[in-house]
């Protein structure tokens, strides 16, 4: 499942040249360019068909690389990634001037990150520049979990292998203030980890008023991370007809859809209890149950042994598929 080093090297010697190569990461697939090269980055707005108003996270893979893409690194920011990195978090910190504005969408910050995957960090590695890397999807769609994911949205683009992604969910968020750390986009590191690590204070961006602050992170636009099929979430207890619905739905559950007492669903896809699981099979699963061309994809409302913060970080990304839809990208 990884690449040969003369696949890295391709792919680098591409993106040197102004090129868009899609790359994994332990979180999801991203699209890659060099952040420094304004037209290449327009060529990934352009595949994702994303909103100017929306900024990139910037990839990279050592610290020089941050040095270049920040005006400033304090101490603050340097010890969040000492704790985390490589891993799934982003840090908004004051752009340098170097990186065009299409990538922080004109606003003063950058986000960066150092994903935790060998197959990134050697692509990096090897284009000696940061890469820009949303998720490798259409704008307000599924992110992709896996190399073949991305094939079958950009066929045309050069996809760098690395298996299944083992986090599956979109990385963190975060930004510091006066007041301390805020999360703007939960992921599987949240409150305490962040609070435990930093001994700052720590607070989940409240829902509800991303519309006022355009480039504080639209990944919290209510409806995101969306198949075409319309979502819906149920309770265990309310599960009842479901002859038009691909069902996701785990152990606990599943007694429903066999036996006698059978709802009548059209597809049932099982789901792990574990929230880890849960969290690296959730985007595969709704594929799947988006290829079947039901009415709509019913989740049944997950919990389980694991993590709380990776089953809040679930409930966040099931939320916003279950958003109206035209409320977002
Ligand atoms: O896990 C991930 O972060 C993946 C992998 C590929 O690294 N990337 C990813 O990128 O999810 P994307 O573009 O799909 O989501 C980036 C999120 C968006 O919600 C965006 O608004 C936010 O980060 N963001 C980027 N730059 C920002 C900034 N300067 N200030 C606030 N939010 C920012
Ligand atoms: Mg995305």
């Amino acid at each position: 499942m990884q690449p040969e080093p003369q696949d890295i090297q391709a792919a680098a010697d591409e993106l040197r040249r102004g090129g868009v190569v899609a790359f994994p990461t332990e979180t999801v697939y991203g699209l890659g360019a060099v952040a420094w090269d304004a037209r290449a980055v327009a060529k990934v707005f352009a595949l994702k068909g994303r909103p100017a108003m929306n900024p990139l996270i910037v990839h990279v893979a050592d610290e020089a690389m941050i040095r270049r893409a920040a005006k400033a690194w304090p101490e603050r920011a340097a010890a969040l990634a000492r704790a985390f990195w490589p891993g799934p978090l982003s840090i908004v910190v004051e752009r340098a001037a170097v990186i065009p504005d299409i990538v922080t969408a004109g606003g003063t910050t950058v986000c960066v990150r150092m994903p935790d995957h060998p197959v990134v960090l050697a692509l990096i590695e090897a284009v000696g520049e940061p890469l820009v890397g949303p998720s490798a999807n259409r704008s307000g769609g599924v992110s992709p979990t896996a190399a073949e994911h991305v094939r079958r949205a950009f066929p045309e683009l050069t996809v760098v292998e690395g298996g299944p992604c083992r986090v599956g969910i979109e990385s963190t968020v975060v930004r510091l203030d006066e007041g301390g750390i805020e999360i703007l986009r939960p992921g599987v590191i949240g409150v305490e980890e962040l609070s435990a690590a930093t001994g700052e204070r720590v607070r989940l961006r409240g829902g509800g008023d991303d519309r006022e602050a355009p480039l504080q992170s639209p990944g919290l636009l209510s409806r995101h991370y969306a198949p075409r099929t319309p979502v819906r979430v149920v309770e265990l207890s309310q599960l009842s007809d479901f002859s038009r619905a691909a069902v996701l739905v785990q152990p606990s559950g599943a007694s429903i859809f066999g036996g006698e007492s059978r709802s009548a669903a059209a597809a049932v896809i099982q789901m792990p209890s574990e929230a880890r699981a849960y969290a690296a099979a959730l985007y595969d699963a709704l594929r799947r149950a988006d290829a079947l061309n039901l009415d709509e994809i019913v989740i049944v409302r997950p919990s389980g042994p694991g993590p709380a913060v990776v089953w809040v970080a679930i409930a966040d990304r099931i939320a916003r598929m279950c958003a109206a839809a035209g409320d977002g990208s």
